[in-house]
């Protein structure tokens, strides 16, 4: 441990007053607001942990190598932002939950944009895989429980070897990814295989933290999910199947028990059925 400075003492209170006065002339009121607030913060966890030099220098190299990690197809900060549990904030302070409203969780990197559209009951999958088939029956409504039709339903998973189609070369391009619309009763439908836990990827810095914090990579078994209609807030979310190992301890804290799904073996599939409540813009 080196020199802390007697609690309640604060080191050089001058230094963040003068800096927050530096930016009073920001133009954007917002902007302004933000920045006073990371700076106050920022100061302070300096003054708590009572960084030294060799630890602020690790940092801006940790973050240096974070930045050299991203490419068009590999996105370290949000990995960062995930296992850190600042994106599921994010999540929580912007969006709303309550009844009739299906809860959010993390987008991730693997979001590749709008996909296919494809008819009620096709499938997404782009060749055979193995593993169960899974077929997944949805509802869309607005939170009064009104069916919306011409919801766009946007999925992607995992295959069963632990990868997105953009992490691995075997798979043909938007293998495992489709964009639906909701018929008029707010109903869509596709065929796909049972998704598998996975870990994210972590041969940079993200894992290399997680490691020296001794946790696991793994997020439990899922389906992503983003339905958009017009005259609602769009809905980012999840299915995770029950009796995952890793349900408990999501790398990236994504698990709300709302989004648990027990799916039933039916004609050799099995089948999740599930109502997705959407948040009306007033
Ligand atoms: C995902 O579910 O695709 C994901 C989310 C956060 C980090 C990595 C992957
Ligand atoms: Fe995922």
């Amino acid at each position: 441990m080196h020199n802390a400075k007697p609690s309640g003492d604060i080191v050089f209170p001058e230094l963040t007053e003068d800096v927050v006065g530096r930016i009073a002339a920001t133009a954007d009121a917002r902007v302004g607001k933000v920045m006073e607030t990371l700076i106050r913060h920022l100061h302070a966890f300096v003054r708590e942990a009572s960084l030294s030099h060799e630890e602020w220098r690790n940092a801006i190299e940790f973050l240096t190598r974070t930045g050299k990690m991203c490419s068009e197809s590999r996105q370290e900060f949000i990995l960062l932002s995930d296992i850190l549990g600042v994106s599921m904030l994010v999540d929580a302070v912007s969006n709303s939950a309550g009844t009739g409203l299906t809860d959010s969780t993390v987008l991730g990197p693997f979001y590749s944009g709008r996909q296919r559209e494809l008819e009620d009951g096709d499938t997404i999958l782009l060749r055979e895989e193995d593993g169960p088939p899974l077929i997944v029956e949805g509802t869309v409504a607005s939170r009064n429980g009104a069916p919306i039709r011409n919801a766009l339903v946007e999925v992607w998973q995992t295959a069963p070897n632990q990868l997105y189609d953009v992490q691995d070369d075997a798979q043909p391009e938007g293998h495992l990814r489709a964009s639906f619309r909701t018929d008029e009763r707010g109903n869509f439908s596709f065929k796909s295989g049972l998704p598998v836990s996975y870990p994210i990827p972590d041969d940079g810095p993200a894992g290399q933290l997680l490691q020296m914090m001794g946790r696991h990579p793994f997020r439990p078994a899922h389906v992503h999910f983003m339905i958009s209609a017009s005259g609602h807030r769009t809905l980012v979310t999840h299915l995770f199947l029950c009796g995952d190992a890793y349900l408990e301890s999501d790398a990236v804290f994504g698990v709300k028990p709302s989004l648990i799904v027990t799916p039933e073996e039916r004609d050799g599939s099995q089948r999740i059925v599930y109502h997705f409540g959407l948040e009306p813009l007033d």
